[in-house]
């Protein structure tokens, strides 16, 4: 067994479909079919149904795909460390979830900078969905993110709970409520949410925060991007619940104001590769710790 025939095997399992699993590995259908039967042979057990449709795996098939995915996650893995330690120059490559960007990344990034000239920073603005995808094809090498992913191959550190706040248009009644308004008042309005896909997602954090209260907004809008959601707030189409780091993103039509509701907060992890020990991440990391308290930030300190 080869580990084409496990990689084929797990893109059949999660598409649910041959046409679109060969699309995914960028081959035709009939030697995927054909890897697929081959691989039956080889085990002398069925892994799929015959002539199911979305396919449909056996209990052999399960079992299979259960262990073939963080086998192939492990190879994942192995090629982006070795290639890591191979090379001569230090490299970091960052991911970053969008609102990171308006509150303390560029404090933290400088500070790495500063203290770490000899490595090359690089940055990439994606959703924690995609960063844990990117982790385990070596694209990059930390992320900052705001989901947890229950991926066994990937290791989370949470950083802090930070609290969410509202955005409105100033001529909006709630502008008013400087001292803060509750997630109750909102029932009523326009919520826009980000991003619309990947799922799950900041959106699902907010509508988490409004089901937690036993509360359903009425009206949900979901937009791609956080700057999407932060101009329709600004023509006055809606309000958007953000991390208080977006603040950051000074609007000349937008305010905000703080969450009364305690549970309206949102965690920042810093995700990397089970494995990887490498001093990059560890100085990362003690670049963050030192921003916490330099801010009088509270915040746990957990080493690599
Ligand atoms: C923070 O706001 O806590 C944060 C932002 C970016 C990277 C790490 C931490």
């Amino acid at each position: 067994m080869e580990l084409r025939h496990l990689r084929y095997f797990v893109a059949v399992a999660e598409e649910k479909n041959f046409t679109r699993a060969a699309e995914r590995l960028h081959i035709a259908q009939p030697p995927l079919s054909r890897q697929i039967q081959q691989l039956e042979e080889m085990l002398g057990v069925t892994l799929i149904e015959k002539g199911t449709r979305p396919v449909k795996l056996t209990e052999a098939g399960h079992f299979f795909l259960a262990h073939a995915k963080p086998l192939l996650d492990q190879v994942g893995e192995l090629k982006s460390m070795t290639q890591r330690i191979g090379k001569l120059e230090r490299t970091l490559s960052v991911g970053f979830v969008a609102s990171t960007l308006y509150g303390l990344l560029p404090d933290i990034i400088r500070r790495y900078r500063n203290n770490n000239p000899e490595v090359e920073v690089t940055l990439h603005e994606m959703t924690t969905v995609e960063q844990i995808k990117a982790l385990k094809e070596g694209r990059i090498d930390v992320g900052f993110g705001r989901l947890k992913s229950e991926d066994t191959s990937i290791r989370r550190i949470l950083l802090r709970e930070e609290r969410m706040v509202v955005a409105a248009f100033p001529g909006h009644r709630l502008a008013g409520s400087e001292n803060g308004v509750r997630l109750v008042e909102l029932i009523h309005e326009s919520i826009l949410v980000y991003p619309k896909a990947p799922r799950p997602s900041f959106a699902d954090q907010v509508l988490a925060a409004f089901n937690h209260a036993n509360l359903t907004p009425e009206s949900v809008v979901e937009v791609r991007e956080l700057q999407i959601a932060m101009g329709l707030v600004a023509a006055g189409q809606g309000l958007a619940i953000v991390p208080e780091s977006v603040q950051g993103m000074h609007h000349r039509n937008v305010v905000y104001r703080k969450l009364i509701d305690k549970h309206a907060v949102s965690p920042i992890f810093f995700s990397i590769r089970h494995m990887d020990r490498s001093p990059e991440l560890e100085n990362m990391l003690a670049a963050v710790y030192a921003i916490y308290d330099d801010l009088g930030i509270p915040h746990t300190k957990e080493t690599l």
